[in-house]
């Protein structure tokens, strides 16, 4: 099997200013050109081929179907260690090198896996995150919550929900998981900030922003030497948290390496962090715009649910992931060969006429709202039930204080083409009684 600098020939090529729109974390940031670029692909191209500067050419997979079929055979798509997310060619090459297990470029992240180590790694936490492993949550994640509704209150009538609420939230709820203090907050959130946004001058070193590379190493490192020090301290003293279980888990027979180790609470903290503040300032944001829905939902709290969910597929906040096939294949009509790329669009999946009526329109009593915004099939998001119990339980507080909403100025997004949605969201807001 060919895995890199395969050109892809006699497919449909995709115009050259949309294919650079699709690679370009700046198009994410503005979003309105890039969802025209998203729906005419949808319409014309649905599947089509992108050659974009410094890249090696890549499918982009744009329709809701496809992102299925491909996502129920993960033998013949497989995510492959390093080109899991679109690298350029000089990234490429890098982290495709050979190199020491334990190098931080090749952080052995669940996301990366195939079977059958997937399975293996994901079944270790598996039952932890599902929804009687979450159960037990409730009150804590209630607590944390009433925190971030407190934030809102202190601040009078105004806030940038993002930086005063929203980026905390999540992340406090990911900490009382692993079992972390509080003092390591700004820590851990300056670290997931990079990991995912090394292309944001906000949040990135310059190195990551010259190579635009996925992830930024510096923050990997210092991610790793942080958590070897848990893994240490959980096998000493075991405290029944998620970071215990990992700590003290077994592969093959044998103890996780510290490697392993460090690499699953990364993959926790980052996944499960900017993606949920991301979704519940997308719904903030569509609430303020939306007086309508607002009083709908605080009339009848039992939309919470369909508020989540809706806003979930409304932001996408996780932009896309890469697939490699290891066969030829037809998908619409086309035919994918064995090495070739594919770039799995889940904010276009989520806007796809043939799934969703009216689709850029919010509406929290769409029903069904199958969205793929958790991607679909062997590796869906672990941490899906967590995700949405975190979003029903503050809008549950946030419903309960908070009497209207409305923009304070423009909200921006995140420049980024992996985990983008919401940077900056300036509201303001009465607290009811
Ligand atoms: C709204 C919030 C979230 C969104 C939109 C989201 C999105 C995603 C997506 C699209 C994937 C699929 C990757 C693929 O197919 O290759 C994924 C995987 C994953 N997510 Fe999430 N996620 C969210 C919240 C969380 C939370 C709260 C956690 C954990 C605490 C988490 C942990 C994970 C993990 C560990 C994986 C890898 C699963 C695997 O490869 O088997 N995510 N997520």
């Amino acid at each position: 099997m060919a895995t890199q600098s395969q050109d892809i020939v006699g497919v449909p090529l995709i115009p050259a200013s949309i294919a650079a729109n699709v690679a370009s974390p700046v198009a994410y940031g503005q979003w309105s050109q890039i969802h025209e670029d998203l729906a005419w692909l949808r319409r014309e191209m649905p599947l089509g081929v992108a050659k974009v500067e410094d890249h090696d050419p890549f499918w982009v997979v744009t329709k809701h179907a496809d992102i299925q079929e491909i996502g129920r055979q993960p033998d013949l798509f497989r995510n492959t260690r390093v080109r899991k997310v679109l690298l350029n060619q000089e990234t490429d090459r890098m982290l495709s090198a050979p190199r020491p297990e334990d190098s931080p470029s090749a952080v052995n992240a669940l996301v990366s896996m195939d079977a059958p180590e997937h399975g293996i790694f994901r079944r270790l936490t598996f039952a932890d995150f599902a929804p009687k492993g979450i159960k037990g949550l409730d009150d804590q994640i209630r607590a944390i919550a009433r925190e971030g509704i407190a934030q809102m209150i202190a601040h009078g009538e105004n806030c940038e929900f993002v930086e005063d609420v929203a980026l905390r939230y999540p992340l406090r709820v990911i900490l009382e998981l692993l079992g972390l203090p509080r003092t390591d907050e700004d820590r851990m959130l300056r670290m997931t900030q990079e990991f995912f946004s090394p292309q944001d001058p906000d949040f990135s070193d310059s190195a990551a922003e010259k190579t635009g590379r996925a992830m930024s190493y510096d923050a990997a490192i210092a991610l790793k030497d942080f958590f070897d020090a848990l893994t240490e301290s959980r096998r000493a003293n075991p405290t029944g948290d998620v970071a215990s279980i990992i700590a003290n888990s077994t592969i093959n027979g044998e103890p996780i390496s510290h490697w392993d180790a460090a690499s699953y609470y990364i993959t926790i903290l980052t996944a499960g962090h900017d993606t949920t503040s991301s979704s519940t300032a997308g719904a903030v944001w569509a609430l303020a715009e939306r007086p309508d829905v607002f009083a709908a939902v605080k009339n009848d709290r039992r939309l919470i649910p369909g508020l989540v969910d809706e806003a979930i597929r409304w932001t996408s906040p996780v932009i896309h992931f890469m697939r490699t096939a290891t066969q030829d294949y037809i998908l619409r009509g086309q035919k994918i060969r064995a090495g070739d790329w594919l770039f799995l669009s889940y904010p276009s999946a989520n806007r796809d006429e043939d799934i969703f009526e009216a689709p850029f329109e919010f509406r929290p009593d769409r029903k069904p709202n199958s969205h793929l915004a958790f991607g679909y099939g062997a590796h869906v998001c672990l941490g899906q039930h967590l995700a949405k119990m975190e979003m029903r339980i503050f809008f549950e507080e946030f419903f309960e204080h908070v009497a209207s909403l409305e923009l304070r100025g423009s909200p921006t997004r995140t420049i980024s083409r992996f985990v983008g949605g919401v940077k900056e969201l300036p509201i303001r807001y009465r607290i009811a009684g």
